[in-house]
């Protein structure tokens, strides 16, 4: 049945029940999704992308992530959704309710990928998201407002180093000028591929969903970190996401000769790059207790030239990354970070610049979401964490013009964005299952 699940995981997942019908009651806890139907989704995207050792590679705007997305469409097509897809590339599936004009429940994800990652990051929200609205035009439930399954665009920064792009546009969240220093690793230029749907500097806000459109967004995603499966807990109820400070930094020095150059006549671009790398792990190490903000700071990225054995590096180009769920923290650790780089800058009489990608403040989110997550949780009597998350998310964007909650299933030996990642089928069912269970909770009660 399934490629990516063993023989024995294939067999549980085919003797596992899935009621076709089921009645329904007031809060919708009854109503049962098609498990394997759902693994059987998840599985069939999960191929689009395929590479060794089971990475999926599916990089916004690559033909892997489009086919992905058109079979998103299509499946929403046999469902029988209403479709609008925008111009970047969203997708809104819709399942109209008793009053069509009332405000939609949202749920989804993302179906991008970072290089080489795994099958479920983003994936699943939106193939769950998917299985429980067909679950409920199949079982002929009529909710009282639209539910819409939702794709978003570009979630993952790996191609440009900017997040969160489908969703930041739909929340309005993007102004011209954001994207200057977005290119990927071949030189390809955000702008110029935006230009090319018709996204221009001057109608960033076209893309901008009517807040009152959106009753509530609920996300469904794995943890990407050790927290549940160390608790031994199914769910996790996020309370709040932290958010990237994001920066580019190029290093200018001399390319020459690797035999002639003596040692202290060099401008070595990457000896002091790798400076900063290190200064940036001890700045975020004092940074990373609970109590101080829990920062963290990556570099993920760095480009070398020349790049051969023979030749001092001329020039470099490195990735910064800081995230903290506290915006106070972040803020100073990104203050400390650029203090040091100028120092390394001037010790070593060797050119740093600094070229911003995204600063953003971490979100909290809905708290009558998160109490109404906790009511499905416990409804089931499913033990729940409440939590932060330190990933990124598109709820994160869409908490800014709407109620947005989310839900996290474990993530096994809390491993992403690696080809190891794994969740549970059980916990995927699970997830989604509570996934329905909150769209049709959120659907009938005042939020
Ligand atoms: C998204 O996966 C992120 O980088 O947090
Ligand atoms: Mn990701
Ligand atoms: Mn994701």
């Amino acid at each position: 049945m399934c490629r990516f699940f063993t023989r024995a995981e294939a067999a549980n997942i085919r003797a596992m029940k899935s009621p076709r019908r089921s009645t329904v009651k007031s809060n919708g806890c009854h109503v049962a999704i098609n498990k394997r139907r759902l693994l059987r989704d998840l599985n069939a995207v999960s191929r689009i992308g395929i590479g060794d050792h089971g990475s999926v590679t599916r990089l916004v705007f690559s033909i892997k992530e489009l086919r992905s997305r058109q079979f998103l469409i299509h499946q929403m097509r046999q469902i029988g959704l209403q479709i609008h897809i925008d111009r970047i590339g969203n997708i809104f599936g819709r399942l109209n309710g008793a009053n069509p004009k009332a405000p939609a429940v949202l749920a989804g994800s993302h179906l991008d990928t970072v290089l080489h990652g795994g099958k479920f990051d983003g994936t699943m929200g939106v193939i769950a998201a998917l299985e429980a609205v067909r679950t409920l035009k199949e079982q002929k439930i009529t909710l009282p407002s639209p539910v819409e399954v939702v794709c978003f665009v570009g979630e993952e920064s790996s191609r440009f180093g900017f997040s969160t792009l489908g969703s930041s546009l739909v929340a309005g969240q993007v102004h011209a000028g954001d994207f200057a220093n977005a290119t990927d690793s071949q030189g390809a230029k955000l702008e110029d591929i935006l230009a090319s749907l018709g996204i221009y500097r001057g109608n960033l806000r076209s893309l901008r969903r009517n807040p009152s459109s959106i009753k509530a967004y609920l996300e469904l995603h794995i943890e990407q970190g050790p927290i549940l499966e160390a608790l031994k807990k199914p769910i996790g109820v996020v309370t709040a996401i932290a958010a990237p400070t994001r920066f580019k930094v190029i290093v200018t020095g001399q390319a020459d000769h690797s035999g002639t150059t003596p040692m202290e006549m060099r401008k070595d671009a990457l000896v002091a790059s790798a400076e900063l790398v290190v200064a940036l792990e001890r700045i975020c190490r004092q940074y990373s207790s609970m109590e101080k903000g829990r920062v963290v700071g990556t570099v993920g990225a760095m480009k070398i030239e020349p790049g051969v054995i023979n030749a001092v590096p001329g020039r470099a180009e490195i990735s910064v990354d800081i995230r903290s769920i506290t915006a106070t923290a972040k803020n100073r650790v990104a203050r400390l970070v650029e203090a040091k780089i100028l120092a390394i800058s001037r010790r070593r009489k060797i050119r740093m610049d600094i070229l911003p990608i995204r600063k953003e403040d971490p979100v909290t989110l809905d708290k009558r979401l998160v109490d109404l997550l906790k009511e499905c949780c416990e409804a089931k009597t499913i033990p729940y964490e409440i939590m932060p998350s330190g990933a990124g998310h598109d709820a994160m964007q869409i908490a800014k013009i709407a109620p947005a909650g989310m839900l996290f299933i474990p993530s096994r030996r809390g491993i992403s964005h690696s080809p190891l990642e794994w969740s549970d089928p059980e916990e995927i069912c699970l997830g989604t299952q509570l996934l329905l269970d909150a769209i049709i909770r959120a659907n009938n009660e005042k939020i």
